[in-house]
């Protein structure tokens, strides 16, 4: 599937990630780079530094942000040397096909992009103009997503379900560009979605989320991990009580990180009425401090020498931007007629 394919992904760099972003997008994202970098393919893994600026505006809270973002990568196991790693804003090619990619952006398209109709329905909801607190970097943004994507010559962008219409959004613009230009200037990017990928519950049950309060930390120390896995609700039934393994939350959540032989030993100890809610939260404990203790040491390394880490970004931008200067070059020659 990813044969000599260019399969890139741009995340945004938003705070501090649960569990439900390491299992639902940090580790599946790095993992997929794998598969495409073992197939012949090459794999661009970029922050997305100048869609971060629509919504936050403290320079402190944002290095801050791009440093944590940068070190979880990292120490996810993103391979800087086989991986392009690199930061949006160094890559100046890339607000400059922005540029030229609005002259065939539809304003249509951004009318109905999510992100934007998303903001428009939170401000009829609590009953301001629609257009409250809206800057135009969050109404333009597919377009600078566009040219994220077509700039380096993507065939594939692994998505979740929410950024299907984003890549969509690209292709149209780069058929339009084609077709006015009757030539293959810009490759027809399609998106992937990994069905594998599962929602992990929070421990109120709904879907794990930092608007819900509900996350289980990532890299905090065993006792944040320990509080709020021991805070994951559950109910007054006894200890003997068989139980349907899929009504307990506990189970629900270790589905997401448990081995199919861990899973089946929860499963039967609920149903057999042989383990209780203090045995089931230790087990899911105990698995989620093995599935982030490396990851955990090597992030408060990269964390405590980020230095070495800017230098790997750094090497991500000299190995982009020669990519980036060709593309923003055939564009030009055309709309110029050069
Ligand atoms: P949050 O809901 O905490 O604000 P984001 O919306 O910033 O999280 O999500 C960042 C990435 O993590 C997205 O790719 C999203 O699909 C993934 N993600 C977020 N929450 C979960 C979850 N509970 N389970 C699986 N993946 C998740
Ligand atoms: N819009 C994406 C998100 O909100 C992040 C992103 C920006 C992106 N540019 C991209 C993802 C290009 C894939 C390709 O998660």
């Amino acid at each position: 599937m990813f044969d000599n394919k260019i399969v890139l992904a741009g995340v945004k760099p938003t705070g501090k990630p649960h569990l439900g972003n390491y299992l639902g997008a940090i580790k599946p994202a790095i993992a997929l780079g794998h598969r495409a970098l073992a197939q012949g393919g090459s794999h661009y893994m970029f922050i997305a530094d100048y869609h971060a600026i629509n919504a936050e505006k403290n320079p402190a809270v944002l290095n801050e942000m791009l440093k944590e973002i940068a070190c979880i990568y990292l120490a996810a196991g993103l391979d800087p040397k086989e991986s392009v790693f690199y930061r949006q804003s160094d890559i100046h090619e890339i607000p400059e096909i922005t540029t030229i990619l609005y002259a065939y952006t539809p304003k249509g398209f951004m009318n109905k992009a999510h992100a934007y109709k998303a903001a428009v329905d939170k401000n009829r909801e609590a009953g301001k103009p629609d257009d409250d607190g809206i800057n135009m970097g969050l109404y333009t943004y597919p377009t600078l997503m566009a040219a994220d994507i077509l700039t380096f010559n993507t065939d594939i962008v692994p998505v979740g379900k929410d950024q299907v219409q984003h890549v969509e959004i690209a292709r149209d613009i780069a058929g339009a560009i084609n077709a006015h230009y009757n030539r293959d200037l810009l490759r027809l990017p399609e998106y992937y979605i990994d069905e594998n990928v599962a929602v992990v519950p929070g421990v109120d049950g709904r879907k794990m989320s930092k608007s819900y309060g509900n996350v289980i930390p990532l890299f905090e120390d065993d006792a944040a991990i320990k509080k709020a896995v021991f805070s994951i609700k559950t109910d007054s039934r006894p200890l003997e009580e068989p139980k349907d393994p899929e009504e307990i939350l506990v189970y629900q959540i270790y589905k997401a990180i448990a081995s199919p032989a861990e899973l089946q030993e929860m499963g039967d100890g609920l149903r057999q009425g042989k383990l209780g809610y203090g045995h089931i939260k230790n087990m899911l404990l105990d698995a989620v401090i093995a599935e982030v203790k490396d990851a955990r040491e090597k992030y408060n390394y990269y964390m405590a020498h980020f230095a070495e880490v800017e230098g790997m970004l750094e090497d991500g931008a000299a190995k982009a931007r020669p990519i980036a200067k060709e593309t923003l070059k055939r564009l030009k020659d055309a709309v110029f007629g050069r």
